[in-house]
């Protein structure tokens, strides 16, 4: 399985995206989980990313591009991998178009969590994230086991800086005007599978293996 998630910002594509790579055995490969474990360690990618992630700003695709080529080559994406973030322009869609042509695996299917903004605002303002691994709870919706402790690892969660109220409209603004237009992109190849992203987690999960199922067997 070849699969893209998109949606716009809390629509909940890390949420879903691990259940569906453990489901479908593939690896998880999150553009934003690359970048936050290189600003952790204070990489020199990470440090170059910071400025455009804590303003909700796109990375450059110069940068991003080549973080995911390299991603894709490593042994385990050969069986089949879940991008989750990425691509996020209709530039990084043709780049990876040509990767993918060139190696003769084309996309299997383009999942698009659709959601609202009122829903969005209150996902993002109660999502807590992982210190260390990156697992993300919800102070309302998902909640760890002990308040504040990762149930994975047991680090420290924490507030993404770019949930605050003023980088979360820039981030929907940039969703809009940068990010949407790969959806019309992926519809055009025929490839593209819409599903509300409203409901229980699992609810949801379920309704995108279902529409995988039928659109991979048609
Ligand atoms: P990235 O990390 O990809 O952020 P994003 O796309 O804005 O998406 P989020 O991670 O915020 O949301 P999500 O959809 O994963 O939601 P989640 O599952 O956590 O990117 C961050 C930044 O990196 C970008 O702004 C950019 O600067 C840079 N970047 C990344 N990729 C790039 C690229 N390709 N090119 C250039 N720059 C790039 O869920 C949200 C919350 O809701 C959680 O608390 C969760 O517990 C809760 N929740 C989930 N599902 C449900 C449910 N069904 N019901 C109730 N609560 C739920
Ligand atoms: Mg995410
Ligand atoms: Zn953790």
């Amino acid at each position: 399985m070849r699969l893209i998630l998109v949606g716009p910002p809390g629509a909940g594509k890390g949420t879903q995206a691990v259940h569906l790579a453990a489901h479908y055995g593939i690896p998880h490969i999150s553009t934003g989980d690359i970048f936050r474990h290189n600003m952790k360690n204070e990489t020199e990618l990470g440090m170059l990313a910071k400025s455009y992630v804590d303003r909700g700003e796109l990375v450059p695709d110069t940068v991003t591009n080549e973080m995911v080529k390299d991603r894709l080559s490593d042994s385990d994406a050969k069986k089949g991998f879940l991008l989750d973030g990425f691509p996020r322009n209709v530039a990084q869609a043709e780049l990876l178009r040509k990767i993918l042509e060139k190696a003769n695996t084309p996309l299997d299917a383009v999942l698009e969590l659709a959601l609202d903004d009122a829903e969005i605002i209150a996902r993002l303002s109660g999502r807590r994230t992982c210190r260390n691994c990156g697992a993300t709870f919800h102070m309302i919706y998902e909640k760890p086991a002990t308040e504040g402790i990762c149930d994975t690892c047991k680090s420290d969660l924490y507030q993404r800086p770019d949930d605050s109220e003023e980088v979360v409209k820039r981030r929907l603004e940039v969703y809009a005007e940068q990010t949407k237009p790969i959806v019309s992109f992926y519809q055009a190849e025929g490839i593209l599978l819409t599903i509300p992203a409203v409901g229980d987690i699992t609810e949801i999960t379920q309704r995108a293996i279902a529409a995988l199922t039928a659109a991979v067997s048609r």
